[in-house]
C-alpha cells in the first residue's frame, strides 16, 4: 500500500474511534435492522466519502420485546425496552426513531429535540399528524429532524423537493407513494390473486405497515402526500382536510375494464397548486393512461412526477418500501444529522415557513370518472341512473354491464358508467340521489380518470 494511503487509512481508523457519533436506535424491526446492517456493511465507505468526518456507533437499541431472538451480529446488551435509556444516554448524540405509531414515537422524538439531539425518522404518520408540534420544537431547540425515509422509501424525494428544487415554484406532484397497495394491485392484475393473498405477500416481504389498514385505506400514502405538500407549499396541512380513498373496493373487474379502455388502476396522490395558490391534495384509486410514465410503475416501486416552473417535468422512481431501500434513506439522513452536529447545529432539516395556506375543497376538484354501481338487474335500470345524471347535467361517455359467465341470469350485477369531467361535489350529490333508487343496492364505487 502506498504510504499516503496507509497514513490516510490510519487517520480514518482513528477518526472512527474518536469522532464516531453515538446513535440511539428506537426500533429494530424491518427498517431498524436494515439500518444496522447497512451501517455494518458500508460504514467504512461512508467514512471515506465524508472525508473521514462521519462514522456511527450504535449505543442503545429500543425494542418492545427484549426476549425476541435477535440476530447474533448485534450484542444483546445494546437492547432495552426503556425508551428513556436510549434517548437520554449521554453517549447517544443522534436519535433514530423507527418504531412507528404516534404516541411513544412522539415522546421519543420530542425528548430528543429537547435534549438537542438531531432526530432521524421514517414515521410519516407521526409527522403528518403531529408535525406542527414537532417542527415547532425543532425550531425552538435549533435541532433538526430528518425524514427522507418517510416518503417513497429509497427515493430521495424529500431532499430533492427541499434542496434541489428550492429555486422552483412547484406546480404539481403526482405520485404512487404506497408500495404495498401498488404491489397488491399488480398481483391482483397479473397473477389473478385475491386481495387478501396479495396483502399477505406484501406483509411477508416487509412492505406493509405494522397495521396494514393504513396501506390499503390510503392513509399511509395520504400521510406522505401531506408531507410532500407541506414541503412544497410551506404550511401545515391537517389530516382531516385531505380527501382519502383506499384500494379496498377495487375489484378485478375494475382492473380488467380499465385495461380494455387503455388505462391501469393506480392509487394516485395528486398535489397541485391552483391559479389562486390554493393547493389540491387528494388520494384516490385512479385510471391512468397506459402511455403515462406512472402506468409502468409496478409492484413495490414508487414514483413521483414533479412539475416545477423552472425545472419543468421530472420523475423520480425507485423502491418505495422494504428493508434495504428504506435503510438507504435513513443512513443518508444520519450523515446529514452528523453534519449538523459538526456544524454546531446549523439547520439542515425542514420547517414549514408559513402558518396559513389554502386547500382546494374536494368538492371543487374536477376529473372524469368511472363509477361502478351494484344494481338489481331489471329493465330500465340504466335509464333511471342516466336520468339522475342528466338532472345534474353530468355527461355520460359510456356504460357497461359485464355478464357473469358463470351465472348469466344473475339478478344482481355490477354496472359501470364512464362520466365526463365535472366537479366532485356535483358527482357526490348525484350519487346520493342514485343511491336512493330502489334498484341500487350499495354505495357506488368511484374511480377518478386522471388526465396527467
Ligand atoms: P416493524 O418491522 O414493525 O418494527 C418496529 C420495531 O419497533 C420493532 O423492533 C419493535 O420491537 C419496535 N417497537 C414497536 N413498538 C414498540 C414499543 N411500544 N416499545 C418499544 N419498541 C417498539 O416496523 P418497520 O417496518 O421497521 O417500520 C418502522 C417505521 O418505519 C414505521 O414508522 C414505518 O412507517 C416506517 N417505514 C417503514 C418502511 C417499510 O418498508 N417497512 C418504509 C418506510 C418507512 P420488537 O422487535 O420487539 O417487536
Ligand atoms: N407501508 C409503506 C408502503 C412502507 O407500503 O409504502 C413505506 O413507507
Amino acid at each position: 500500500m502506498p504510504q499516503s494511503c496507509q497514513i490516510r487509512g490510519e487517520l480514518l481508523a482513528r477518526c472512527v474511534n474518536e469522532n464516531a457519533y453515538g446513535i440511539g436506535l428506537a426500533g429494530c424491526g424491518t427498517v431498524g435492522m436494515g439500518v444496522l446492517r447497512t451501517l455494518k456493511r458500508n460504514g467504512a465507505l461512508i467514512q471515506q466519502r465524508t472525508g473521514g468526518m462521519q462514522s456511527f456507533v450504535v449505543k442503545r437499541i429500543l425494542v418492545r420485546d427484549a426476549a425476541k431472538p435477535r440476530s447474533e451480529e448485534f450484542a444483546a446488551e445494546l437492547f432495552t425496552t426503556d425508551w428513556r435509556a436510549v434517548v437520554e444516554d449521554p453517549e447517544v448524540k443522534i436519535v433514530v426513531e423507527l418504531i412507528g405509531g404516534t404516541d411513544l414515537a412522539f415522546a421519543i422524538v420530542t425528548r430528543a429535540l429537547e435534549l438537542k439531539k438531531p432526530v432521524v425518522t421514517g414515521n410519516k404518520a407521526l409527522l403528518a399528524e403531529r408535525g406542527r408540534e414537532i417542527f415547532a420544537l425543532s425550531l425552538k431547540y435549533n435541532t433538526p429532524i430528518f425524514f427522507e425515509a418517510a416518503v417513497a422509501g429509497g427515493i430521495p424525494i424529500i431532499k430533492t423537493v427541499r434542496e434541489s428544487f428550492v429555486g422552483n415554484r412547484i406546480h404539481a406532484m403526482t405520485g404512487i407513494i404506497n408500495g404495498t397497495s401498488n404491489y397488491i394491485l399488480q398481483r391482483m392484475s397479473e397473477a389473478g390473486l385475491d386481495f387478501q393473498s396479495a396483502l399477505g405477500e406484501a406483509q411477508k416481504l416487509g412492505y406493509a405497515e405494522a397495521d396494514p389498514t393504513l396501506d390499503v385505506n390510503g392513509w399511509d400514502a395520504a400521510h406522505k402526500a401531506i408531507l410532500l405538500a407541506t414541503l412544497a407549499y410551506g404550511f401545515p396541512i391537517a389530516t382531516e382536510d385531505v380527501h382519502v380513498v383506499g384500494i379496498q373496493q377495487v375489484k378485478p373487474m375494475d382492473i380488467e375494464f380499465a385495461k380494455q379502455l387503455g388505462y391501469v388502476v393506480k392509487l394516485l396522490a395528486v398535489i397541485r397548486e391552483h391559479k389562486d395558490h390554493a393547493v389540491e391534495v387528494r388520494l384516490q384509486p385512479s385510471f391512468v393512461s397506459r402511455n403515462h410514465i406512472l402506468a409502468s410503475v409496478n409492484g413495490v416501486f414508487n414514483a413521483v412526477a414533479v412539475h416545477g416552473d423552472a425545472v419543468g417535468d421530472a420523475v423520480f422512481y425507485g423502491r418505495g418500501a422494504g428493508q434495504d431501500p428504506t435503510a438507504s434513506a435513513v443512513v443518508a439522513d444520519l450523515v446529514d444529522a452528523g453534519a449538523s452536529l459538526a456544524d454546531d447545529l446549523v439547520h439542515r432539516g425542514f420547517l414549514p415557513w408559513r402558518e396559513e395556506g389554502k386547500l382546494v375543497p374536494i368538492e371543487q376538484t374536477e376529473t372524469a370518472y368511472y363509477v361502478r354501481f351494484d344494481v338489481t338487474d331489471r329493465p330500465g335500470v340504466i335509464a333511471e341512473i342516466a336520468q339522475v345524471l342528466a338532472d345534474f347535467k353530468i355527461g355520460i361517455s359510456g356504460t357497461h354491464s359485464p355478464v357473469n359467465p358463470e351465472d348469466p341470469e344473475a339478478a344482481f350485477v355490477d354496472m359501470v358508467f364512464l362520466l365526463h369531467r365535472c366537479p366532485y361535489g356535483l358527482l357526490q350529490q348525484a350519487l346520493q340521489r342514485i343511491e336512493d333508487l330502489d334498484c341500487v343496492n350499495a354505495q357506488p364505487v368511484v374511480f377518478r380518470i386522471e388526465q396527467l
